[in-house]
């Protein structure tokens, strides 16, 4: 038996102020993308900017549904809508902030799974990495240079190929 284990690492920042002006400009767009959030079930408000490489900056926010499973997360929205419209413009980074009705979330929003394993897709199919900024409603902000260091052991496409 062998125990292998595997380390993971990201940058952390008190403020939004220290970061460069384009992680916070699409931060800022997150946050504000918030506000629009549909989530009356959970009451759990999240925010996504996606910037791709001409520029542009694609947003989303989750959409629940009375039949719960139905319902997307944030990321998924921004993701999807990104490659939808411009399939063919590379994906730099995503940024994503949340909000609580009932509570404060006083440190960064997670990305589930199953956004991780969508992030994932897509900087595989345009073979470069997708930065991740992440951020609470308040509290320290949180940077991931790849998708990769918070999903070791991914499911990956060579694993389909006899
Ligand atoms: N949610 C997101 O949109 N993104 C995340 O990173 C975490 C969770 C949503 C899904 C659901 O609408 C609500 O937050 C509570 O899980």
């Amino acid at each position: 038996m062998k125990k292998i284990d595997l380390k993971i690492s990201f940058e952390e920042y008190d403020s939004i102020e220290e970061l460069n002006p384009e992680d916070k400009t699409i931060l800022n767009t997150a946050c504000k993308m918030v506000n629009t959030a549909y989530a009356p079930y959970s009451q759990y408000y999240v925010g996504a900017a996606v910037l791709l490489e001409n520029g542009k900056i694609i947003t989303g926010n989750n959409q629940e549904n009375v039949a719960y499973p139905s319902g997307i997360c944030a990321e998924r929205v921004a993701v999807f809508y990104a490659s939808s419209q411009y399939p063919d413009v590379k994906i730099k980074s995503i940024a994503v902030s949340a909000k609580a009705i009932n509570f404060k979330i006083n440190h960064p929003v997670t990305p589930c799974g199953a956004c991780r394993q969508v992030l994932a897709e897509y900087e595989d199919k345009q073979k470069s990495e997708i930065r991740i900024i992440l951020k609470g409603d308040t509290g320290k902000i949180r940077i991931i240079k790849s998708v990769k260091d918070i999903l070791p052991m991914i499911f990956h496409a060579d694993e389909l190929k006899k």
